[in-house]
């Protein structure tokens, strides 16, 4: 047995609780040093784990200890902190997206040499979005022709205490919740040939509800209700919907159309949950049974994925593409025009079905 891989965590924020109870235990790596601007927030971190040390931003990519560093900043800071990462020679594994924009995604790519570049979301690799894609990939549902995607919420400003990022470059309901949908629709259709899209803003100022800035106006510098049409490679067309200026909705997260049958998917936010059949002439919607996928994963899986066997699913690749896809719904609907995509991807391996047991969480 070697030793389990160093992994230094760069922003201890809301979302790190989640990846600390994925990767604190698990037996394949060790969280030896946190660091955050903040560094009571560093050192709150680093009391959670037996021997992690809480360090600067620049001590903890200097640690010879860190193998990978974990990047849970804000959006704005991910590229300089990916870069700065990868010049200390460090893997990266970071929240989504992978940067504001699509120049500084592709410089981290091009920096990364022999090192590896993931990003979140993961939860494409869960039971929920891998069972539906192999029902794709063995045929159920003939020649997937279409899917249809949809997201909407008030706003995060409901229950995050320092909400501020979600209404800036980077931000708003697109660049917040397309990853999972987009990633997700990438798994199961594959890449993204051109976009068209159409976006709205309700309000210019959005007000804290919770925590110690509760009742604080902030500025909203990017659309909240954003829409588009994919037009992937493959010839299928997938229609999205990404919304902070709904109260709810009853639309199914994802629905996917075949020639011979249809598809209805669970959340992709989230790794498990009911993916459903319906074939031509039937009463009822059948239940699939879990076929591929980790099952009762969390955050940080895409992590341990590469740790584990280098499964590398959670690739800075698909990350890329799926940031230029909304970057140009976004530059589609300002400018009235379809746009044709840059990027492409290669869809990785489908995930075998791995029990938790499996793939050796903590017990
Ligand atoms: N909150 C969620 O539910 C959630 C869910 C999924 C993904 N995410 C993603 O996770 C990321 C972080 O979100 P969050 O909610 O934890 O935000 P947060 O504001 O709660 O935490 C971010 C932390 O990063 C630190 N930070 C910012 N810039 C830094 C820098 N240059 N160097 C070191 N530390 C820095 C901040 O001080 C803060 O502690 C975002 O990309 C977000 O999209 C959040």
């Amino acid at each position: 047995m070697g030793e389990p891989h160093g992994i230094g965590i760069v922003g201890i924020g809301v979302i790190s609780g989640q990846y600390f109870d994925t990767l604190a235990a698990h037996p394949d790596v060790r969280i030896v040093a946190t660091a955050d601007l903040d560094p009571a927030r560093a050192a709150a971190g680093a009391q959670r784990i037996p021997g992690c040390r809480s360090l600067t931003v620049e001590e903890l990519l200097a640690d010879p200890a860190v193998d990978t560093v974990l990047n849970l900043t804000v959006p704005a800071a991910h590229a300089p902190v990916a870069l700065a990462a990868l010049r200390h020679g460090k893997n990266v594994y970071g929240e989504k997206p992978l940067a504001p924009t699509v120049a500084p995604a592709r410089q981290i790519l091009d920096a990364a040499g022999s090192a590896w570049v993931g990003c979140a979301p993961d939860t494409a690799l869960g039971a929920g979005v891998q069972t539906a894609r192999a029902a794709v990939d063995a045929g159920e549902i003939g020649r997937p022709v279409a899917a249809v995607a949809s997201w909407t919420a008030p706003g995060h400003e409901a229950w995050h205490p320092h909400p501020d990022f979600y209404y800036r470059e980077g931000g708003g309901p697109l660049f917040d919740m397309g990853p999972y949908y987009l990633t997700a629709l990438f798994h199961l259709l594959g890449p993204v040939a051109r976009v068209s899209g159409a976006s709205s803003r309700s309000r210019d100022v959005r007000q804290i509800a919770t925590g110690p800035r509760a009742g604080e106006e902030i500025p909203v510098e990017v659309d909240t209700h954003v829409t588009g049409i994919l037009e992937h490679v493959s010839g299928a067309v997938s229609t999205v919907t990404f919304s902070f200026d709904g109260v709810a909705t009853q639309a199914a997260p994802i629905e996917m159309h075949g020639e011979e049958a249809t598809l209805a998917l669970p959340d992709p936010n989230f790794f498990d949950g009911e993916v459903r059949l319906r074939r031509p002439g039937a009463d009822n919607w059948d239940s699939l049974p879990v076929r591929a996928g980790y099952e009762n994963a969390g955050r940080g899986i895409g992590l341990i994925d590469f740790v584990r066997d280098g499964g590398a699913r959670a690739h800075g690749d698909i990350a890329l593409h799926v940031l230029e896809i909304m970057t140009a719904l976004t530059d589609s609907a300002r400018e009235g025009r379809r746009i044709d995509l840059m990027t492409t991807a290669t869809r990785p391996p489908i995930v075998p079905r791995t029990s938790r047991a499996d793939w050796g969480a903590a017990h």
